[in-house]
């Protein structure tokens, strides 16, 4: 077990498709839908970075399915040092499958509705990709919380839980970087790394 995962997280605010220097990743992550020709959000951004040979090079592999994720070469990026896209589908949160709130089921406290599970997919199949690669750094959106709507506290519990066993048991990729759009959306991952022991051991905050 490794127990330097913690200082191999990061967390900052821009465009995963222009990272600063202190935060290049070698490889990205994209929330893509099914089709994988490209779309709005992060999917959009990806795309117009990678430019036109990303489509051409997806229409060849058939899509892929919510909670899985498939590697790509990263073309026009490649000029900004990443190698691979890693093009991952993450569940649309569906409001009326949840009880109401106060009336939560079981599956609902734990963060284990069918959707929590899903989005737990797309973080352990792309850093499963990324381990293949030998990738150095990966950059994460926050999958599944624009368009999809998955709300963002829960998505962020599930994205750095999930991320923080695989670093403990894995050497690569080296470090992770969740790359998020605004500074609110940051402040939500500090505060729920920042506050780990309380909701991963499910005690109460003093
Ligand atoms: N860099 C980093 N994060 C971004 C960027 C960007 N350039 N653009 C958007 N985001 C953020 C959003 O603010 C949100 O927090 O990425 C997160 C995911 O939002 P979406 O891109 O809307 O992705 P998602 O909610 O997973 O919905 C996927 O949207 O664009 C379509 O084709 C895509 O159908 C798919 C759906």
């Amino acid at each position: 077990m490794r127990n330097d995962a913690l200082e191999r997280i990061a967390v900052t605010t821009g465009d995963i498709t222009a990272l600063p220097e202190a935060h290049a990743a070698d490889a990205i992550v994209n929330a893509a839908n099914e089709s994988l020709l490209g779309g709005n959000g992060v999917d959009g951004a990806i795309h117009r970075a990678a430019g036109p040979r990303l489509l051409t090079h997806n229409q060849t592999l058939g899509g892929c399915p919510t909670g899985l994720a498939k590697i790509t070469p990263a073309f026009d990026l490649e000029a900004r040092g990443v190698k691979h896209i890693i093009h991952t589908v993450g569940p649309i949160w569906n409001e009326k499958e949840h009880p109401a709130p106060g009336e939560t089921s079981e599956n609902e406290k734990l963060g284990n509705t069918h959707e929590d599970v899903l989005l737990a997919s797309c973080y352990t199949r792309s850093l499963a990709h990324a381990t293949r690669e030998n990738v150095k750094r990966l950059a994460f959106p926050a999958i599944s919380t624009g368009v999809y709507g998955f709300p963002k506290v829960r998505a962020a519990k599930v994205a750095f839980g999930h991320v923080w066993g695989h670093l403990s048991r894995n050497d690569r990729p080296g470090e992770v970087v969740f790359v998020c759009f605004s500074d609110d959306d940051a402040a939500i991952y500090r505060e729920i790394i920042a506050t780990r022991d309380d909701w991963m051991l499910n005690r109460k905050r003093a």
